[in-house]
């Protein structure tokens, strides 16, 4: 249609993406930028309670996040998993060991997320689940912070397996009952809102593009289930 080009050629998109995100979104804004040149973004990366205060206040077009709001009106569609895995420094003594009680972990020194991460909820939920009682030694707001830290030999942690990404050999991921923590990454939206043309354009992008991501990646896994929560 006419008017869906238009509105193709030049417009706005504003993405919120929580932390976890930023490893995988902005590689594929570029492939979706030169498709539609004209498309000015902003992406907003930040961690799941600060989603939530700008999903309140409608900042932004699609929000990306793991973990779904219960007490919102929303749209949600699961693209792509986020599974929460232990990591550890390369040489670390139960980097050669297979399936090791999830109790062993409190007797090594923890590195925890900030207060209003969802990692760190999704981590303080098992523990908690588990009877799990860890020592934080240091708590971080960013998974690159925690990431020098691991290496630095200040303990383990648990983080997405996304955050990876470029520098896998520099870690080893830990053997342990419970893990990963699965969870998807959900595209979220209000549900009365109208996405705009580039909104919607951009959605249609992100579900092929994972969908290709999953093809290329047997470990990944992929969902096509729509579902609006009330
Ligand atoms: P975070 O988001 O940056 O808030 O930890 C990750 C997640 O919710 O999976």
């Amino acid at each position: 249609k006419v008017a869906d080009l238009k509105g193709l050629k030049q417009g706005q998109l504003k993405l919120a993406v929580i932390t976890t995100a930023k490893y995988f979104i902005p590689r594929l804004l570029g492939q979706f930028c030169e498709l539609y040149p004209g498309i000015d973004i902003s992406l907003q990366v930040t961690n799941h309670e600060q989603i939530l205060e700008r999903m309140a206040h409608n900042l932004d077009d699609l929000y990306i996040m793991s973990q779904i709001p219960e007490n919102m009106d929303i749209t949600c569609q699961p693209f792509l998993e986020n599974p929460l895995i232990v990591f550890a420094p390369l040489n670390h003594p139960l980097s050669q060991e297979k399936n090791i009680p999830i109790h062993r972990l409190s007797e090594e020194p923890f590195i925890m997320r900030e207060p209003g991460s969802g990692t760190r909820r999704a981590v303080q939920s098992l523990f908690e689940e588990q009877g799990v009682k860890v020592k934080v030694k240091l708590e971080l707001g960013s998974n690159e912070a925690i990431k020098q830290a691991i290496v630095g030999g200040l303990g383990i942690s648990v983080l997405s397996r996304h955050t990876l990404l470029l520098d896998a050999s520099q870690f080893s991921i830990l053997d342990v009952q419970h893990f990963p923590i699965h969870r998807n990454w959900y595209m979220v939206y209000p549900s009365g809102k109208q996405l705009s043309i580039v909104a919607r354009a951009y959605y249609d992008y992100l579900l092929a593009a994972a969908k290709n991501i999953v093809e290329q990646n047997a470990t990944y896994s992929y969902s096509t289930v729509e579902t609006t929560q009330r």
